[in-house]
């Protein structure tokens, strides 16, 4: 058992997780990063699967994202925009494939402006809300007492235009279905990235990658640390009272002054902690649950779309990839093409041999792009739903009336304990720049406690 003591220990080697020691260690203060996992990164990861690399968890960078964007910057990491030249595609209920370009889809008059007007309403609406206090919105009970579904079916009767509405959100977002979650969720997840219109442009929200992956993020701050992230360090137990911490895993025993938990939510109930946690975290953690999303890539020899004339774009709420980009690496000859199943549709295909899953998925691809579609290189499945360290994807959301009866709870401190993670942030909610922000914020906060 190797015994060691710092003033932070750190639980998590995430984005947040790395982010936050770096911090620290600029202050001055000691730290000792805890993974679980055999590497860094936590929902970032990079890896070659039969020769292509692939990046298996998060990858998009957009404009607003100033926490994330900074920190590329200050580790001299590179962007590149996501390939968006030509038409993109709409598969509407009948299975009816229609090609576009700019954001909205080609639907009959009627749904366009049913669409519109959600659109709008949904902006004047998140421009009310503070992403770190949605609570604070003047409806928020109400809001968050009704699924984001019986919002839309309230505002309109038009199918179509319900179910796409609801794709921006429930599908690409949150990954949960649309009566999973309240309607003041659905508002914090369009104010956390500035507006719902936000959510609609692909070209915003899926603006640029980084060359070499985003996972580089959370490896070069790593990197910085050196000794002092440990890999294969699950924290079992936690020991905590006024005077500080002891974490503990299989063969390390770390004491501190102050402990962060840089990981997702649903995890905190994996540690013991000494004392329990107060009852107020214990009930507000059983509220919060992973949404849960299949990335899959399928890598050509060529990018084929492009010789249609199609950007790679593809949207339908009624296909089983109910969304799916032109995901080529830079400079790579090679075309790859990135899908998304989610929520029950995820659950569904999980249940089926893994043959007839990509026989599934890839017929689902074909629709929005041709035959071709079916005869991939490398075809890879993420599943983050297996993983024992996150459990889902993206990442956490409370169900209906949580955000109201424990949002405000949700990152106060108890005690030494500290909690940063993106499933907790305002701006950059759910993504690589909310848990920045929050690795910063915790990091910040400690800072000035242990000078006072
Ligand atoms: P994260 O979960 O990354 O890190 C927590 C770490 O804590 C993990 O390494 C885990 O192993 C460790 N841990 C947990 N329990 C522990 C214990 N008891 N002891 C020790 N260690 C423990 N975002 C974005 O900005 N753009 C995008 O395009 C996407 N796309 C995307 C796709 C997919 C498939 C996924 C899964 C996610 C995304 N995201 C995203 C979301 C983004 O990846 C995510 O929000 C952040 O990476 C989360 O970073 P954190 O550091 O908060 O947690």
């Amino acid at each position: 058992m190797t015994e060691i003591t710092r003033d932070v220990v750190i639980v998590g080697a995430g984005a947040a997780g790395t982010t936050a020691a770096n911090e620290l260690r600029k202050a001055g203060l000691s730290v000792a990063v805890l993974e679980a996992r055999d590497r860094v990164g936590g929902r970032l990861w990079t890896d070659m699967i039969d020769g292509a690399m692939l990046e298996i968890g998060g990858q998009w960078v957009s404009p607003d994202q100033d926490a994330l964007i900074e920190t590329l910057v200050e580790l001299g990491l590179e962007t590149y925009d996501r390939y968006r030249e030509g038409d993109s595609v709409y598969i509407n209920a009948a299975g009816e494939l229609t090609r576009f370009t700019g954001e909205m889809f080609p639907v009959p008059p009627t749904t366009e402006k049913a669409m519109v007007e959600l659109i709008d309403r949904l902006d004047v609406m998140v421009e009310r809300v503070d992403p770190d206090k949605p609570w604070e919105h003047p409806d928020a009970e109400e809001l968050d007492r009704i699924s984001f579904e019986e919002w839309l079916r309230r505002q309109t009767d038009d199918e179509e235009a319900a179910h796409n509405i609801a794709l921006f959100i429930a599908g690409a977002m949150l990954t949960k279905p649309p009566q999973a979650f309240s309607a003041l969720q659905a508002l914090l997840m369009a104010a956390s990235a500035g507006s719902f219109s936000h959510l609609v442009d692909a070209d915003f929200i899926l603006d640029k990658r980084v060359v070499g992956g985003l996972q580089q993020v959370p490896l070069l701050l790593a990197e910085r640390l050196g000794d002092d992230v440990f890999l294969g360090q699950p924290v079992r137990t936690l020991e905590w009272s006024d005077a500080g911490v002891t974490a503990m895993t299989d063969t390390m025993t770390v004491r501190a002054r102050y402990a962060i938990l840089a990981h997702a939510p649903i995890l905190y109930s994996r540690i013991q902690f000494v004392p329990a946690l107060p009852r107020l975290q214990q009930q507000l953690h059983q509220h919060i649950s992973m949404g849960f999303v299949i990335k899959v890539h399928a890598v050509y020899d060529r990018p084929f779309w492009r010789e249609q004339g199609l950007s790679g774009t593809a949207f339908s709420p009624y296909e089983l990839t109910h969304e799916a980009y032109d995901n080529t690496n830079h400079g790579d000859e090679r075309g790859t093409l990135v899908g998304f199943v989610s929520d029950r549709e995820a659950d569904d295909v999980f249940r089926l041999p893994a043959e007839e899953r990509k026989e599934r998925i890839l017929e689902s691809l074909s629709h929005y792009y041709g035959p071709e579609a079916k005869n991939p290189v490398v075809y890879y499945e993420s599943d983050w739903g297996s993983e024992e360290w996150t459990r889902g994807a993206y990442a956490a959301s409370f169900d209906l009336g949580g955000l109201v009866r424990y949002g405000a709870d949700q990152r106060t401190p108890v005690g030494p304990i500290h909690f940063a993670c993106s499933d907790m942030a305002g701006a950059g909610y759910q993504h690589v720049d909310g848990a920045i922000r929050m690795g910063r914020l915790v990091a910040g906060n400690i800072i000035e406690e242990a000078r006072s």
